[in-house]
């Protein structure tokens, strides 16, 4: 981690806000894409402590800051923090992307949902149109992807959770942007479905939801927004004789990409850095 305050910027500066930041792979992703791209840009890693948030940001705006990604536990934060919003995050209710605009005005937008989609959509090959789609979890992950998800039109859209108050009230404030409906895991009981999501926070406590058997269709995919280990979910998903199982990986790159785009006006090509992030994590 470097303290970015500590030089005066040659090259425009970027950065990742979180808590905690440590093992953060944004500064490696956004390096490879300005190499890839040859822009000159400086990205770095900012752990922020409660309650500094407001003036982290400010700090790093007045040291010519040109954007941020923003993380756990800021996003919602952020979102309140910024002056003009996309209209995914406006849905979502949470930003991790800021552009710091000329005019002193920060833009916010949410680019986990269309990293999701472009990940499952390009690397894949999966597409969501007209398909049955479970959603599991409805905290802030859950929210974060449901509009660009919902914008591919699936057949159907199921929001699974824990306390099944909370994906009903989910499925609510999206219902109107396609068919979707909120549940309790004992509802998914001889249902079945081409895509189950896991935006739950089950994975990182080594846990799995309570999903009845052949729940997944033939062909069907399953996908955990976390990576770097087999979850339970990943596990299950084997077990139940699933052939595409996808971890989150793409997705991180995919969210990186498209904030990249957002700051920078230019593409850069995820496959390669992809490729890099996979030999490491598998190294
Ligand atoms: P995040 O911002 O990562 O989504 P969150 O807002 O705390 O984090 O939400 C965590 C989600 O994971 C919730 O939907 C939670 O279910 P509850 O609302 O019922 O608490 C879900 N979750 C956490 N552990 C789980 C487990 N072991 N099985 C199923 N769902 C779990």
């Amino acid at each position: 981690m470097t303290d970015i305050f500590d030089f005066e910027p040659r090259v425009d500066e970027y950065a990742v806000m979180g808590n905690p930041i440590k093992h953060s792979k944004s500064p490696q992703i956004h390096s490879l894409f300005a190499e890839q791209t040859q822009q000159s840009i400086h990205y770095t890693a900012i752990q922020v402590d409660s309650g500094g948030f407001k003036q982290a940001v400010g700090n790093f705006a007045a040291h010519k800051g040109k954007g941020l990604n923003i993380t756990v536990p800021f996003k919602e934060e952020a979102w309140a923090l910024v002056d003009e919003r996309s209209e995914r995050a406006e849905c979502a209710g949470a930003i991790n992307t800021i552009k710091f605009l000329g005019n002193g005005k920060l833009y916010g937008d949410n680019t986990d949902g269309v990293g999701l989609v472009n990940d499952l959509k390009n690397n894949y090959k999966i597409n969501i149109t007209a398909k049955r789609v479970l959603l599991m979890g409805a905290g802030g992950a859950a929210r974060g992807v449901l509009a660009p998800l919902l914008n591919e039109k699936p057949a159907s859209m199921v929001v699974v959770n824990r306390t099944q108050s909370k994906a009903k009230e989910l499925a609510e404030h999206f219902s109107g942007l396609g068919e979707i409906s909120g549940c309790g895991y004992d509802d998914l009981v001889g249902q079945q479905f081409d895509i189950i999501i896991n935006a739950t926070a089950a994975s990182l406590h080594g846990e799995l939801p309570p999903l009845p058997d052949k729940l997944v269709s033939t062909g069907g995919c399953c996908y955990d927004m976390m990576y770097g280990q087999q979850t339970p979910f990943m596990q299950w998903a084997a077990q139940q004789g699933v052939k595409i199982i996808a971890d989150g990986l793409g997705m991180l790159v995919e969210q990186a990409a498209e904030s990249f785009y957002i700051w920078r006006d230019i593409r850069p090509d995820t496959n390669k850095v992809l490729d890099v992030l996979r030999q490491e994590i598998s190294a």
